[in-house]
């Protein structure tokens, strides 16, 4: 006796939800094998990287990390250690990536000079009207989370946020350089210290 119609779709229907299912399982236990394996190299096990010459992606929002990843791999954004690492990547598996280490948290560390810190807190709110700076708050939002394409800044390495200031100045980061380029050049030496060490602190 053959099974009734009825039967037969229920079969089918099951046979490819559990297919399916398998399918997504199988990817995750993959992107998460290239966070740990590959990515976690530089950026540590959760994207709360340790060493400063690498930047935190934990906590980091997830429009942004797919931006620069494609930022990346497209050349607009000029790195010759991250744009090996996501050559054989699809736009999938970076959209996934982008979630998994998003969805990390972002620990700060101690700021234990106040003085520093309280002067990076008055860049980031107030600006520098004298030198034409605008407050960092406008776009980065009042507690630094940023937003979709916008960094969040809170809890990132000092040094690496030296660094990409740094870099919008001289043009050698090559995203971006009607906004942030307008805006680093006319920071003091001082500024971008004080900013910078006030943002690794901040939770
Ligand atoms: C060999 C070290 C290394 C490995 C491995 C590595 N990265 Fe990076 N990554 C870097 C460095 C260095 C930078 C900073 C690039 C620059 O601005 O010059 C960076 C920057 C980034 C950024 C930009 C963050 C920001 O705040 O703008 C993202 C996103 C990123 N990496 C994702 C990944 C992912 C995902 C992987 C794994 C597939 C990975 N990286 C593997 C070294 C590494
Ligand atoms: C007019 C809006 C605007 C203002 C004001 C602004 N930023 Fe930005 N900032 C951006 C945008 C947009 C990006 C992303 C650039 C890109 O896509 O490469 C960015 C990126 C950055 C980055 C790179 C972060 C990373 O993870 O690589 C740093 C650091 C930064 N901003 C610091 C600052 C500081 C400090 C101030 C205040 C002195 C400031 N920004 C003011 C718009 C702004």
């Amino acid at each position: 006796m053959g099974l009734e119609f009825g039967q037969k779709l229920a079969i089918l229907v099951l046979a490819t939800v559990c297919g399916a299912a398998g399918a997504a399982n199988t990817n995750a236990t993959r992107i998460r094998a290239i966070a740990v394996e590959r990515c976690s190299t530089c950026h540590g096990p959760t994207g709360q990287s340790s060493n400063s010459l690498f930047p935190k992606l934990s906590g980091q929002n997830a429009a942004y990390l797919i931006q620069q990843m494609f930022n990346f791999k497209s050349g607009a954004r000029r790195s010759t250690v991250m744009e090996p690492q996501l050559a054989d990547l699809s736009g999938d598996d970076i959209v996934q990536l982008a979630s998994h280490f998003s969805g990390e948290r972002l620990n700060p560390r101690p700021v234990p000079d106040k003085a520093l810190a309280e002067a990076g807190r008055n860049v980031y709110l107030l600006g520098n009207p004298n030198s034409g700076v605008p407050a960092c708050a406008v776009c980065h939002g009042p507690t630094a989370k940023g937003g979709q394409m916008l960094p969040r800044l809170a809890g990132q390495h000092a040094e690496y946020l030296e660094l990409q200031l740094r870099r919008f100045i001289d043009h050698s980061r090559t995203t971006d350089q009607t906004l942030m380029h307008s805006v680093a050049s006319k920071l003091t030496e001082d500024e971008i210290r004080s900013v910078s060490y006030f943002l690794s602190g901040l939770d």
